[in-house]
């Protein structure tokens, strides 16, 4: 395979803004769409061409965007459509275009829709959530805890029974049985694609199909509940509608569709991408879920081992080599930061972003940086639990204490593995709130923003950032980097990740330690080859210093 024979979003780079920490041009203390504009140029110096925003519909922000209102507006905190269509024409003019993020499995509860269905049992929109009666009893029609803590079911005095909430009980789950709402949502996806966007970013997609029955699952927490995970994700009968999806909105257009798909493994891509598949490109947690463990309990993070987490990206590059595209990423706005997240020993941040990032950006796939990830900053510090503005950490505290931890340990675990390690503020410069913003933040701006900062970066040829670009425009340069196959090498090493890229008519190598001791190699692997890129300069073989990364290539 050749770059020529791949799409534009194959061969490019995507970035994901929260748009609510990226950049405030108004001194309001969050984000703005001007300020995503005015700072195209930066992104275009990644190689990005692929920006995806995370919700700025207008919406409560009960889960930062997350519940929509209005999927036809713009939330005044951001601006409003004028300054969305700039960012769409400004963009296009810079060869970046606008990835937009699908909030389809639930609305906001102030969502015009939900507001009618739930005034009464019979009302034109009664059916398009999921309502249930009460258990004789009155209790919830079934034990499923909610993703971000407490009953997945919520009692409404109006209609006399439960909704359904896979998140909170403000996120009333649709119902995509019912043909009216599957047109809705298609439109939508519609509206925006005609306005330009070139792709599409589909929220927790594996939840909308519910099973035919809904029954009690087993308990697995002292709350005495189930994770409404277990027992609705990635249900029989999903791929019929995102069939159907796909058929409405992504049929004959040059634009692609990314699904978020927790629940679905690298053993069911085949069914979810490609050829046969309804989307381009699917995020799967498996490698996220090395650190984190499966059943994304913070309190009960998983023992793990470096061979682990290559297990699950290589499981996932196999599962793709063939059919469908692979979105290589390690961060987004609902994972810690990977200099934390993915190592198991101490060591500076900046060497631990440079070592992941090269390993992200010479993966098969397109890869998708998260802002932030470019500058290589660590997790937070939060002291006090009212630091912390994300709904899913005051979740996750309370089922900590609930499972016998203390104040202190539920604490440690939200420090963790808490998302809005992901959401401080983007910091430009060592300005006060580090350019973000002249007004107060609405998060705590990171306390090492005088140091590591863009403005920094850039002056320092040796920064993180520049390593990025320089990573980037290797990648831009190199068949075999975009088009090339993956195999991995090393494979038992518990220090160092490596794989080869093999084009047809180049050949790369990359290696990373990701261990703060010296490693050793076997140099025939590299034979005949030269050094195209590396963090510290070296062109020696056989050996990386700590966190030493280096590309050699032919
Ligand atoms: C997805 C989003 C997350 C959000 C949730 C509910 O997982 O990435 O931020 O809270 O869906 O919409």
């Amino acid at each position: 395979m050749k770059k020529t024979d791949l799409a534009w979003w194959q061969k490019t780079i995507a970035y994901e803004v929260y748009p609510k920490s990226f950049l405030d041009t108004r001194g309001q203390g969050t984000g703005t769409i001007a300020g995503i504009t005015s700072k195209l140029d930066y992104l275009a110096s990644l190689g990005v061409g692929a920006l995806w925003i995370t919700p700025c519909y207008k919406s409560p922000m009960v889960d930062n965007g997350y519940d929509v209102e209005d999927y036809y507006q713009i939330d005044p905190s951001f601006g409003n459509m004028v300054d969305m269509d700039e960012l769409f024409a400004r963009g296009r003019e810079k060869g970046i275009r606008m990835v937009m993020d699908l909030v389809f499995n639930h609305t906001s509860e102030m969502c015009p829709w939900f507001v009618e269905s739930r005034s009464s049992r019979d009302n034109p929109k009664a059916d398009w959530y999921i309502w249930r009666d009460a258990r004789p009893d009155g209790s919830a029609p079934t034990n499923w805890r909610s993703i971000f803590g407490g009953s997945a079911w919520e009692w409404c005095e109006e209609r006399h029974q439960y909704y359904l909430h896979t998140f909170a009980p403000q996120q009333p789950d649709l119902n995509w049985e019912c043909p009216e709402v599957r047109k809705a949502l298609f439109d939508i996806a519609n509206y925006w694609a005609d306005k330009g966007a070139g792709g599409f970013r589909i929220d927790a997609i594996t939840y909308i199909k519910k099973p035919a029955v809904f029954e009690d699952g087993p308990v697995d927490g002292e709350d005495g509940l189930s994770a409404v995970h277990a027992a609705t994700a990635n249900t029989p009968g999903i791929l019929d509608f995102l069939h159907e999806f796909k058929a409405a909105v992504r049929d004959g257009r040059d634009i692609f569709m990314v699904g978020e798909a927790n629940g679905v493994g690298p053993d069911e891509l085949g069914e979810w991408v490609g050829e046969h598949g309804v989307f381009d490109l699917l995020f799967e947690f498996s490698h996220s879920h090395v650190p984190m463990g499966e059943a994304e309990l913070w309190c009960r993070p998983a023992q793990w081992k470096l061979t682990d987490l290559k297990r699950a990206l290589t499981a996932s590059q196999v599962a793709t080599a063939t059919n469908g595209w692979y979105p290589a990423f390690f961060e987004n706005h609902d994972q810690p930061r990977s200099t934390v997240n993915y190592f198991r020993c101490g060591g500076p941040l900046d060497a631990k972003a440079k070592a992941l990032g090269t390993v992200l950006l010479m993966q098969r796939g397109t890869p998708f940086l998260y802002q932030g990830e470019e500058l290589g900053y660590g997790n937070a510090q939060w002291t006090s639990l009212d630091q912390f503005d994300d709904v899913q950490s005051h979740g996750q505290y309370d089922f900590a204490i609930s499972e016998g931890l203390s104040a202190k340990e539920a604490l440690a675990a939200c420090n963790r593995f808490s998302r809005d390690n992901a959401r401080t503020p983007m910091q430009w410069d060592a300005s006060d709130n580090a350019g973000f913003t002249t007004g107060t933040p609405w998060l705590p701006v990171h306390p090492d923003y005088a140091q590591v900062n863009v403005a920094a970066e850039e002056a320092d040829p040796d920064s993180v950032l520049n390593w990025y670009r320089t990573l980037a425009a290797l990648r831009a340069s190199r068949d075999e980097l975009v088009a090339g196959s993956y195999e991995e090498l090393l494979a038992d090493s518990e220090q160092v990740y490596a794989y080869r890229r093999q084009g047809e008519d180049s050949v790369a190598v990359m290696l990373a330690n990701l261990s703060d001791e010296t490693a050793t190699y076997d140099a025939s692997l590299v034979e005949g080859m030269g050094l195209l890129a590396g963090t510290h300069g070296s062109t020696e073989t056989g050996t990386l210093r700590p966190f030493e990364a280096v590309v050699f290539g032919s």
